[in-house]
Protein backbone atom coordinates (compact mmCIF):
# COMPACT_ATOMS: atom_id res chain seq x y z
CA UNK A 1 0.00 0.00 0.00
CA UNK A 2 1.13 3.69 -0.88
CA UNK A 3 2.45 5.27 2.15
CA UNK A 4 -0.34 7.62 3.57
CA UNK A 5 0.13 11.21 2.02
CA UNK A 6 0.27 14.38 3.96
CA UNK A 7 -3.03 15.35 2.35
CA UNK A 8 -5.21 12.62 5.47
CA UNK A 9 -6.19 14.66 8.20
CA UNK A 10 -6.91 13.12 11.34
CA UNK A 11 -10.66 11.93 11.55
CA UNK A 12 -13.13 13.93 13.38
CA UNK A 13 -13.52 12.46 17.31
CA UNK A 14 -16.37 10.37 16.61
CA UNK A 15 -14.78 8.30 13.37
CA UNK A 16 -13.59 4.55 13.45
CA UNK A 17 -10.90 2.72 11.49
CA UNK A 18 -11.10 3.99 7.68
CA UNK A 19 -13.50 2.00 5.97
CA UNK A 20 -12.68 2.88 2.34
CA UNK A 21 -9.56 3.59 1.37
CA UNK A 22 -8.51 4.68 -2.03
CA UNK A 23 -4.73 4.91 -3.38
CA UNK A 24 -3.22 6.31 -7.23
CA UNK A 25 -7.12 5.92 -8.47
CA UNK A 26 -7.26 6.37 -12.22
CA UNK A 27 -9.87 6.46 -14.74
CA UNK A 28 -11.01 6.56 -17.92
CA UNK A 29 -14.05 6.70 -20.61
CA UNK A 30 -12.86 5.15 -23.28
CA UNK A 31 -10.20 7.51 -24.37
CA UNK A 32 -10.24 10.15 -21.62
CA UNK A 33 -8.14 9.94 -18.85
CA UNK A 34 -10.27 11.47 -16.13
CA UNK A 35 -8.42 10.56 -12.81
CA UNK A 36 -5.10 10.90 -12.65
CA UNK A 37 -4.09 9.17 -9.16
CA UNK A 38 -6.82 9.97 -6.33
CA UNK A 39 -5.53 9.53 -2.78
CA UNK A 40 -8.49 9.49 0.16
CA UNK A 41 -9.72 7.33 3.07
CA UNK A 42 -13.65 7.69 4.61
CA UNK A 43 -13.55 6.01 8.35
CA UNK A 44 -16.06 4.73 9.61
CA UNK A 45 -19.05 7.17 10.36
CA UNK A 46 -17.70 9.99 8.94
CA UNK A 47 -19.76 12.06 6.59
CA UNK A 48 -16.70 13.20 4.23
CA UNK A 49 -17.23 16.09 1.12
CA UNK A 50 -15.52 16.19 -1.85
CA UNK A 51 -15.54 19.80 -3.11
CA UNK A 52 -14.12 20.74 -6.86
CA UNK A 53 -15.46 22.85 -10.33
CA UNK A 54 -17.79 21.23 -12.58
CA UNK A 55 -15.82 18.97 -14.75
CA UNK A 56 -13.06 18.13 -11.87
CA UNK A 57 -13.56 14.54 -11.64
CA UNK A 58 -15.96 14.33 -8.64
CA UNK A 59 -18.96 12.12 -10.16
CA UNK A 60 -16.08 10.41 -11.95
CA UNK A 61 -14.50 8.98 -8.30
CA UNK A 62 -18.04 8.06 -6.67
CA UNK A 63 -18.87 5.66 -9.83
CA UNK A 64 -15.01 4.15 -10.00
CA UNK A 65 -15.39 3.12 -6.24
CA UNK A 66 -18.77 2.16 -7.75
CA UNK A 67 -16.90 0.26 -10.48
CA UNK A 68 -18.81 1.78 -13.20
CA UNK A 69 -16.57 3.56 -15.42
CA UNK A 70 -14.55 2.30 -18.23
CA UNK A 71 -11.91 1.49 -17.08
CA UNK A 72 -9.92 2.36 -13.59
CA UNK A 73 -6.62 1.60 -11.98
CA UNK A 74 -4.95 1.62 -8.82
CA UNK A 75 -6.24 0.33 -5.30
CA UNK A 76 -9.42 0.32 -3.50
CA UNK A 77 -10.38 -1.38 -0.27
CA UNK A 78 -13.45 -1.58 1.43
CA UNK A 79 -13.91 -3.26 4.84
CA UNK A 80 -10.44 -4.62 4.66
CA UNK A 81 -11.81 -6.19 1.51
CA UNK A 82 -9.64 -5.17 -1.78
CA UNK A 83 -12.45 -3.93 -4.24
CA UNK A 84 -10.17 -2.19 -6.96
CA UNK A 85 -10.81 -4.62 -9.44
CA UNK A 86 -15.18 -6.35 -8.21
CA UNK A 87 -17.70 -6.02 -10.08
CA UNK A 88 -20.38 -3.04 -10.03
CA UNK A 89 -22.24 -6.03 -8.35
CA UNK A 90 -20.28 -7.64 -5.92
CA UNK A 91 -19.28 -4.13 -4.69
CA UNK A 92 -23.03 -3.77 -3.77
CA UNK A 93 -23.06 -6.80 -1.96
CA UNK A 94 -20.29 -5.91 -0.23
CA UNK A 95 -22.68 -2.78 1.07
CA UNK A 96 -21.36 0.30 -1.06
CA UNK A 97 -25.07 2.07 -2.47
CA UNK A 98 -24.40 4.89 -5.07
CA UNK A 99 -27.26 7.68 -5.25
CA UNK A 100 -27.05 9.58 -8.86
CA UNK A 101 -26.87 13.65 -9.51
CA UNK A 102 -29.53 12.87 -12.01
CA UNK A 103 -31.45 10.49 -8.87
CA UNK A 104 -32.81 7.68 -11.40
CA UNK A 105 -36.39 7.86 -10.32
CA UNK A 106 -38.79 6.07 -13.06
CA UNK A 107 -40.99 8.18 -13.63
CA UNK A 108 -43.86 5.53 -14.92
CA UNK A 109 -43.28 3.96 -11.30
CA UNK A 110 -45.28 5.28 -7.99
CA UNK A 111 -43.16 6.28 -5.21
CA UNK A 112 -43.75 2.33 -3.57
CA UNK A 113 -42.52 0.35 -6.56
CA UNK A 114 -39.42 3.02 -7.22
CA UNK A 115 -39.05 2.25 -3.56
CA UNK A 116 -38.45 -1.66 -3.89
CA UNK A 117 -36.64 -1.53 -7.53
CA UNK A 118 -33.41 -1.90 -5.86
CA UNK A 119 -32.59 -5.61 -4.40
CA UNK A 120 -31.69 -6.06 -1.05
CA UNK A 121 -28.23 -7.43 -1.23
CA UNK A 122 -27.56 -8.16 2.38
CA UNK A 123 -29.08 -7.89 5.65
CA UNK A 124 -30.05 -4.93 7.82
CA UNK A 125 -31.78 -2.68 5.47
CA UNK A 126 -34.16 -0.32 6.54
CA UNK A 127 -37.59 -1.42 6.20
CA UNK A 128 -40.69 0.82 4.49
CA UNK A 129 -41.52 2.05 8.13
CA UNK A 130 -38.10 3.13 8.90
CA UNK A 131 -37.97 4.86 5.66
CA UNK A 132 -40.96 7.18 6.11
CA UNK A 133 -40.20 7.71 9.79
CA UNK A 134 -37.08 9.60 8.14
CA UNK A 135 -39.33 10.99 4.68
CA UNK A 136 -42.73 11.45 6.55
CA UNK A 137 -43.78 12.85 3.08
CA UNK A 138 -43.10 10.21 1.12
CA UNK A 139 -45.66 7.89 2.93
CA UNK A 140 -48.01 10.52 1.95
CA UNK A 141 -47.24 9.94 -2.07
CA UNK A 142 -47.07 6.30 -1.78
CA UNK A 143 -49.12 5.86 -5.10
CA UNK A 144 -47.82 9.07 -6.82
CA UNK A 145 -46.09 8.48 -9.90
CA UNK A 146 -42.46 9.38 -10.15
CA UNK A 147 -42.89 12.30 -12.81
CA UNK A 148 -45.64 13.45 -10.16
CA UNK A 149 -42.98 14.16 -7.62
CA UNK A 150 -41.08 17.53 -6.87
CA UNK A 151 -37.45 17.23 -7.28
CA UNK A 152 -37.32 17.64 -3.33
CA UNK A 153 -39.15 14.22 -3.04
CA UNK A 154 -37.54 12.58 -5.94
CA UNK A 155 -34.32 12.99 -4.34
CA UNK A 156 -35.84 11.96 -1.03
CA UNK A 157 -36.81 8.75 -2.83
CA UNK A 158 -33.66 8.37 -4.30
CA UNK A 159 -32.03 8.64 -0.99
CA UNK A 160 -34.80 6.47 0.65
CA UNK A 161 -34.21 4.03 -1.94
CA UNK A 162 -30.71 2.96 -1.34
CA UNK A 163 -31.55 2.49 2.40
CA UNK A 164 -33.77 -0.94 1.66
CA UNK A 165 -30.56 -2.47 0.45
CA UNK A 166 -28.53 -2.76 3.20
CA UNK A 167 -25.92 -0.69 2.51
CA UNK A 168 -23.56 0.94 5.29
CA UNK A 169 -22.03 3.22 3.14
CA UNK A 170 -23.60 5.66 0.75
CA UNK A 171 -22.37 7.89 -1.73
CA UNK A 172 -24.87 10.94 -2.67
CA UNK A 173 -23.86 12.75 -5.49
CA UNK A 174 -24.81 16.63 -5.37
CA UNK A 175 -28.26 15.49 -3.17
CA UNK A 176 -29.02 19.77 -3.09
CA UNK A 177 -28.89 20.54 -6.55
CA UNK A 178 -31.59 22.57 -7.52
CA UNK A 179 -34.04 21.93 -4.29
CA UNK A 180 -35.22 25.10 -2.61
CA UNK A 181 -33.30 26.11 0.96
CA UNK A 182 -36.24 24.34 2.88
CA UNK A 183 -35.54 21.11 1.18
CA UNK A 184 -31.96 21.64 1.96
CA UNK A 185 -32.54 21.87 5.40
CA UNK A 186 -34.50 18.40 5.43
CA UNK A 187 -31.48 16.61 3.31
CA UNK A 188 -29.31 17.91 5.91
CA UNK A 189 -31.26 16.99 8.68
CA UNK A 190 -31.38 13.30 6.76
CA UNK A 191 -28.00 13.08 6.61
CA UNK A 192 -27.13 14.06 10.04
CA UNK A 193 -29.41 11.31 11.52
CA UNK A 194 -28.07 8.57 8.94
CA UNK A 195 -24.79 9.43 9.99
CA UNK A 196 -26.00 9.42 13.78
CA UNK A 197 -27.52 5.95 13.04
CA UNK A 198 -23.99 4.77 11.88
CA UNK A 199 -24.08 4.91 8.24
CA UNK A 200 -20.92 6.47 6.81
CA UNK A 201 -21.29 8.85 3.96
CA UNK A 202 -19.21 10.00 0.99
CA UNK A 203 -21.44 12.86 -0.42
CA UNK A 204 -20.52 15.31 -3.58
CA UNK A 205 -21.18 19.17 -2.96
CA UNK A 206 -20.74 22.10 -4.52
CA UNK A 207 -22.42 23.98 -2.24
CA UNK A 208 -20.22 24.24 0.57
CA UNK A 209 -22.59 26.07 3.01
CA UNK A 210 -24.49 23.09 3.31
CA UNK A 211 -22.07 20.74 3.10
CA UNK A 212 -20.41 22.70 6.15
CA UNK A 213 -23.68 21.64 8.56
CA UNK A 214 -23.05 18.02 7.73
CA UNK A 215 -19.31 17.41 7.04
CA UNK A 216 -16.65 15.84 8.90
CA UNK A 217 -14.20 16.69 6.51
CA UNK A 218 -13.35 17.77 3.01
CA UNK A 219 -11.82 16.71 0.35
CA UNK A 220 -10.66 19.36 -2.87
CA UNK A 221 -10.54 17.62 -6.61
CA UNK A 222 -8.78 19.45 -9.49
CA UNK A 223 -8.20 18.02 -12.83
CA UNK A 224 -8.84 14.57 -11.13
CA UNK A 225 -7.09 14.49 -8.37
CA UNK A 226 -7.16 15.66 -4.63
CA UNK A 227 -5.48 18.99 -3.95
CA UNK A 228 -6.25 20.11 -0.29
CA UNK A 229 -8.10 18.43 2.55
CA UNK A 230 -9.15 19.98 5.60
CA UNK A 231 -11.70 19.00 8.63
CA UNK A 232 -15.01 20.87 9.23
CA UNK A 233 -13.26 22.73 12.23
CA UNK A 234 -10.40 24.09 9.55
CA UNK A 235 -13.17 25.74 7.32
CA UNK A 236 -13.46 28.58 8.38
CA UNK A 237 -9.25 29.47 7.81
CA UNK A 238 -9.97 27.83 4.14
CA UNK A 239 -12.57 29.76 2.87
CA UNK A 240 -10.14 32.10 1.07
CA UNK A 241 -8.23 29.18 -0.21
CA UNK A 242 -11.37 27.58 -1.19
CA UNK A 243 -12.86 30.40 -2.55
CA UNK A 244 -10.01 29.99 -5.26
CA UNK A 245 -10.59 26.19 -5.82
CA UNK A 246 -14.08 26.56 -6.36
CA UNK A 247 -14.09 29.83 -8.23
CA UNK A 248 -16.90 31.48 -6.01
N1 LIG B 1 -19.29 9.22 -19.87
C1 LIG B 1 -18.31 10.06 -20.11
N2 LIG B 1 -17.54 9.96 -21.22
C2 LIG B 1 -16.51 10.80 -21.47
N3 LIG B 1 -16.14 11.81 -20.62
C3 LIG B 1 -16.86 11.96 -19.51
C4 LIG B 1 -17.97 11.11 -19.19
N4 LIG B 1 -18.49 11.52 -18.00
C5 LIG B 1 -17.75 12.57 -17.61
N5 LIG B 1 -16.77 12.84 -18.51
C6 LIG B 1 -15.75 13.89 -18.40
O1 LIG B 1 -14.98 13.61 -17.24
C7 LIG B 1 -14.62 14.82 -16.57
C8 LIG B 1 -15.03 14.70 -15.13
O2 LIG B 1 -16.44 14.61 -15.07
P1 LIG B 1 -17.23 14.40 -13.72
O3 LIG B 1 -18.64 14.20 -14.09
O4 LIG B 1 -16.55 13.36 -12.90
O5 LIG B 1 -17.01 15.81 -13.02
P2 LIG B 1 -17.70 16.44 -11.73
O6 LIG B 1 -16.61 16.93 -10.85
O7 LIG B 1 -18.67 15.50 -11.17
O8 LIG B 1 -18.45 17.71 -12.37
P3 LIG B 1 -19.89 18.36 -12.05
O9 LIG B 1 -19.64 19.25 -10.88
O10 LIG B 1 -20.21 19.12 -13.28
O11 LIG B 1 -20.87 17.26 -11.76
C9 LIG B 1 -15.28 15.94 -17.35
O12 LIG B 1 -14.32 16.52 -18.20
C10 LIG B 1 -16.36 15.25 -18.13
O13 LIG B 1 -16.61 15.93 -19.33
MG1 LIG C 1 -20.72 15.48 -11.00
Amino acid sequence: MVEATTLQRPASSTAGPALLTVRDLQAWYGESHILHGMNFDVREGEVVTLLGRNGAGKTTTLKSVMGIVGKRSGTITFGGADISRASSDKIARGGIAFCPEERGIFASLDVRENLMLPPQVRPGGLSLDQIFDLFPNLRERLKSQGTKLSGGEQQMLAIARILRTGARFLMLDEPTEGLAPVIIQQIGATIARLKNEGFTILLVEQNFRFAATVADRYYVVEHGKIIDGFANSELEANMDKLHTYLGV
